[in-house]
């Protein structure tokens, strides 16, 4: 149809084409629809004149009111205007190239910062079986119980619940969840140091956008936590890479002539993923240098509650008699991580402030969840579901171990699995380590390769052998597989 000003005819005779046929809409849609598209289209001049309703009802044989209605929303969406006394005029509206741009053309890009987010998605693991790093043994869940306790904390739930929030989480998780890092992970903690967040994740990023600017340097360990990793990167901050060593990130090894650090993130509890403790006299060093530049030490403690011989080791956050230390941590271990529930402890004279920039950015909710959980904590199920989960991963170990027997019998080594969820199996070389990811993919097997966590030239080759998510069926049959594999590549 050619742009054109409609005479009454004209317009009648085409809508009178367009309306009745499609039987599912009502008429006053129909005849909207195919008006919006020609004013939209510019089939219908801006400027032109339409027809009075009652002209047009008439034309049509419907009735005036359908026709009223349709020119109404017209009128709302702003592709008619009305002049008084004198009737409805196609507006004015800006003309669309005919032929746009296709955005998604071959010289199609990601923002550099995307780009470089997205080239750190190849970390998360596709299936969550026998050696997926960092998944807990969700077929040990309490599933039966935990629905019981949500379907009661939902049929409970405060109508002011239904709001907004700005409260940094329930107040009484807060409370029940104050008790416990104090009592469990000695942690110098009130309630109103918390700001509940959805994953420790959130609560990285939060961080990362209410102490750092773009630009600003973060001491990350190496290797180290992709998620921390692709959280900072997106926050746009300059990431060095510090190593660790057998007593967790060193600062003395920071490569010379970096920038001060504004943040330095560790997981002194459990490294993540070497699995070595950072002991006290290196944590004093730390923080020593920490406040020599000024930065913020960012304690993750992700997993600490699963340690084998000795009970959890404190926080690095208790040690501190300064309030430097960000303790975070996160339920995604200890529950299940859909749960999406993690948590920051904050210096008292911060906390006010990121309970309301969170509330700003990300917005809070599910209290009914959060509830339910702090009747998990208070009654005590949250650590008696620990210390099951505590006994099973041990044995969970213990099956992988010996199905490994064979491997490990002729050299293979494993890390000391006091604690946490995986294992690191050593290999030679970066092209062993490759070839075995290879044959596992072939094999359907899931296997994280050590390399995949350095940001830098990787300086080990390995396997992140993760046995807290897979039943022991599934550990022997992957632990043989690899044994197998092992032994085939290491004998040729
Ligand atoms: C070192 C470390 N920190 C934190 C997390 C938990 O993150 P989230 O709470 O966002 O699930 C993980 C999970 O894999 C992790 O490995």
């Amino acid at each position: 149809m050619k742009q054109r000003t409609p005479s009454s005819e004209w317009l009648i005779d085409a809508l009178a084409l367009q309306i009745g046929t499609q039987g599912t809409t009502t008429l006053v849609h129909q005849l909207y629809s195919a008006l919006r598209r020609w004013i939209q289209h510019g089939e219908l001049a801006a400027g032109s004149h339409l027809p009075s309703s009652r002209h047009l009802a008439h034309g049509l044989g419907i009735s005036r009111n359908t026709v009223l209605a349709a020119m109404d929303r017209l009128l709302a969406e702003g592709l008619v205007v009305s002049r008084r006394g004198a009737g409805m005029y196609v507006a004015n509206l800006p003309t669309l190239p005919a032929h746009p741009k296709p955005l998604l053309d071959a010289a199609f890009s990601y923002s550099t910062r995307g780009q470089a987010l997205i080239d750190r998605c190849g970390t998360l693991s596709q299936h969550y079986q026998a050696f997926a790093p960092g998944v807990p043994g969700l077929d040990l869940f309490p599933h039966a119980q935990w629905q019981r306790l949500l379907r009661r904390h939902y049929r409970q739930a405060d109508t002011a619940w239904l709001s907004y929030q700005t409260h940094g989480g329930l107040p009484a998780l807060k409370e029940a969840l104050g008790d416990y890092l104090t009592l469990s992970r000695a942690v110098r903690c009130r309630p109103k140091q918390i700001v509940i967040t959805q994953g420790a994740q959130q609560a990285f990023e939060l961080v990362a956008q209410l102490l750092t600017d773009s630009g600003d340097t973060v001491w990350m360990e190496e290797p180290g936590y992709g998620g921390a990793q692709t959280c900072f990167l997106a926050a746009g901050l300059n990431i060095v890479p510090v190593p660790v060593d057998e007593d967790g990130l060193n600062p003395l090894c920071c490569p010379a002539n970096t920038p001060s650090p504004r943040l330095i993130y560790v997981t002194p509890s459990h490294q993540y993923p070497s699995g070595v403790t950072m002991p006290v006299p290196r944590r004093l060093a730390l923080l020593e240098h920490a406040a020599r530049h000024g930065a913020w030490v960012i304690e993750d403690d992700y997993d600490s509650e699963f340690r084998y011989d000795t009970p959890p080791t404190p926080s690095l956050q208790g040690l501190s008699e300064q309030a430097s230390v960000i303790y975070i941590g996160t339920f995604s271990k200890v529950l299940y991580p859909g749960l999406r529930l993690g948590y920051i402890v904050l210096p008292e004279a911060l906390a006010d402030t990121f309970r309301l920039a969170h509330a700003r950015l990300h917005r809070e909710g599910n209290y009914p969840i959060q509830s339910a959980l702090a009747e998990f904590i208070a009654k005590g199920d949250f650590s008696r579901h620990i210390a099951r989960m505590r006994m099973s991963y041990r044995q969970r170990q213990a099956c992988l171990r010996r199905a490994l027997a064979p491997a490990t019998d002729a050299g293979l080594k494993l890390s000391s699995g006091h604690a946490g969820m995986h294992l690191i199996a050593e290999l030679e070389n970066l092209n062993q380590e490759a070839r075995l990811v290879e044959l596992a993919q072939q094999a359907r097997i899931t296997l994280s390769p050590l390399s995949r966590y350095y940001l830098k030239q990787p300086q080990r080759a390995g396997l992140v052998l993760g046995y807290a998510g897979a039943t022991e069926d599934e550990l022997l049959r992957a632990g043989r597989w690899l044994s197998h594999a092992w032994l085939n590549l290491t004998s040729l």
